[in-house]
């Protein structure tokens, strides 16, 4: 199938700096695309280049083979032509209406009769179990029920494409989780292909059919959710995906020779790279008291001291030193104090190697 949507080549800078460098990606009918990456590194930026609200600097953008923004041929389709619609972590609802009103605005400004208006709003609040809230002002709302409204009034429209930006994380956790299934439930229920924008790896993993990692203004993995997991492309990929503990090494002969001296008792082959660096993330890491037993069943095991331990609830993190520059993070499923011989135990198939 065709992409939908593409974006070949975009950029843009704000007063002579890059915020947007050579941005890539294909979205085909129907799917999900997550921008994820931390604060500021453009993500926003990209999604109004997408609705509209910006022009890129450069490159092509198109939807449905029709061309939306490329300044090489001095194109740029309106916001308004565009058919899409967005999501704010603001809800960015008018005050001085109702409910109704709200979700019925953009059917209003398209000239939609009113009998169709209402038989839309009444089924777009239904979807988002809004529908008995049809009098209220958004005051008269909690956050979560604001959102609701908005993305009804994003859905009643029928758009193109659907753009959210950051939609949860104005949200206390539990509703954030019970919302996120909600929106991926909507999406898919009503075919729409949508770009959602999130720093959270969580909504990131659930919600994307792909997910696209970026760092300071470029796309720097552009995969599957469970690709970009398992197989992070770059450190910082490593680094944000997973929390993986990271350490540079050289091959030896008994394993791995990380930076630091220790030599990481690995089963090597003759696709390892000779050096680079070597991520094993968190949850790979199994944390016990004690001193390592013999027979390991091919894990790799590693005596070390806890320095740090934090209780997490569901599991314990440990910070845990196996020489003074040495430390690993994993995770314990009891309580250890500082100071106390523990040894660690790692799955091989976890290490994940990259050779720069
Ligand atoms: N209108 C603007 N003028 C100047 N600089 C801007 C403008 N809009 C964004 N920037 C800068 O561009 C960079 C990217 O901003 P953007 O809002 O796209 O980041 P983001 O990834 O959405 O971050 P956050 O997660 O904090 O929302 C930032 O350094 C920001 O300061
Ligand atoms: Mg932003």
């Amino acid at each position: 199938m065709a992409a939908f949507l593409s974006s070949e080549g975009l950029q843009k800078s704000f007063d002579g700096t890059r915020v947007l460098d050579d941005v890539h990606f294909n979205l085909k009918r129907g799917e999900c695309l997550v921008l994820l990456g931390p604060s500021g590194c453009g993500k926003s930026t990209l999604l109004n280049i997408l609705s509209g609200m910006l022009q890129t600097d450069a490159g092509c953008l198109r939807c449905d083979r029709v061309v939306l923004d490329e300044p090489a041929t001095q194109t740029h389709v309106g916001m308004r032509s565009r058919n899409f619609s967005m999501v704010f972590q603001d809800f960015s609802l008018w005050p001085h209406m109702t409910v109704a009103e709200n979700v019925a605005f953009g059917l209003r400004v398209k000239g939609i009769g009113r009998s169709e208006r209402e038989s839309r709003v009444k089924q777009a609040l239904d979807q988002v179990q809004m529908s008995t809230f049809f009098e209220r002002k958004p005051a008269q709302l909690s956050g979560g029920q604001q959102q609701r409204v908005a993305i009804a009034r994003a859905l009643v429209v029928k758009p193109r494409l659907i753009l959210l930006d950051e939609p949860l994380s104005a949200l206390d956790a539990r509703l954030r989780e019970d919302l996120k299934l909600e929106i991926a439930g909507l999406l898919k229920e009503n075919d729409l292909t949508a770009v959602y924008v999130t720093h959270d790896q969580a909504e990131a993993f659930s919600l994307g059919d792909q997910v696209a990692l970026m760092n300071q203004g470029r796309i720097e993995q552009l995969d599957r959710p469970e690709v970009v997991y398992a197989r992070p492309a770059t450190r910082f990929a490593a680094s944000f995906i997973g929390s993986s503990n990271i350490f540079a090494y050289e091959r030896s002969n008994d394993g791995l020779r990380l930076e630091s001296g220790f030599s990481l008792p690995a089963k090597i082959d003759m696709d390892t790279p000779e050096r680079g660096h070597v991520c094993i993330r968190r949850e790979a890491v199994q944390i016990f008291p004690g001193k390592t037993a013999c027979g390991n069943n091919g894990h790799i095991s590693i005596n070390a001291s806890c320095i740090k331990e934090s209780f997490l609830g569901d599991r314990v993190e440990i910070h845990a030193e196996v020489d003074a520059t040495t430390v690993f993070r994993g995770y314990s499923e009891i309580r250890l104090k500082p100071g106390e011989p523990v040894y660690l135990r790692i799955d091989p198939h976890a290490l994940h190697f990259l050779e720069h």
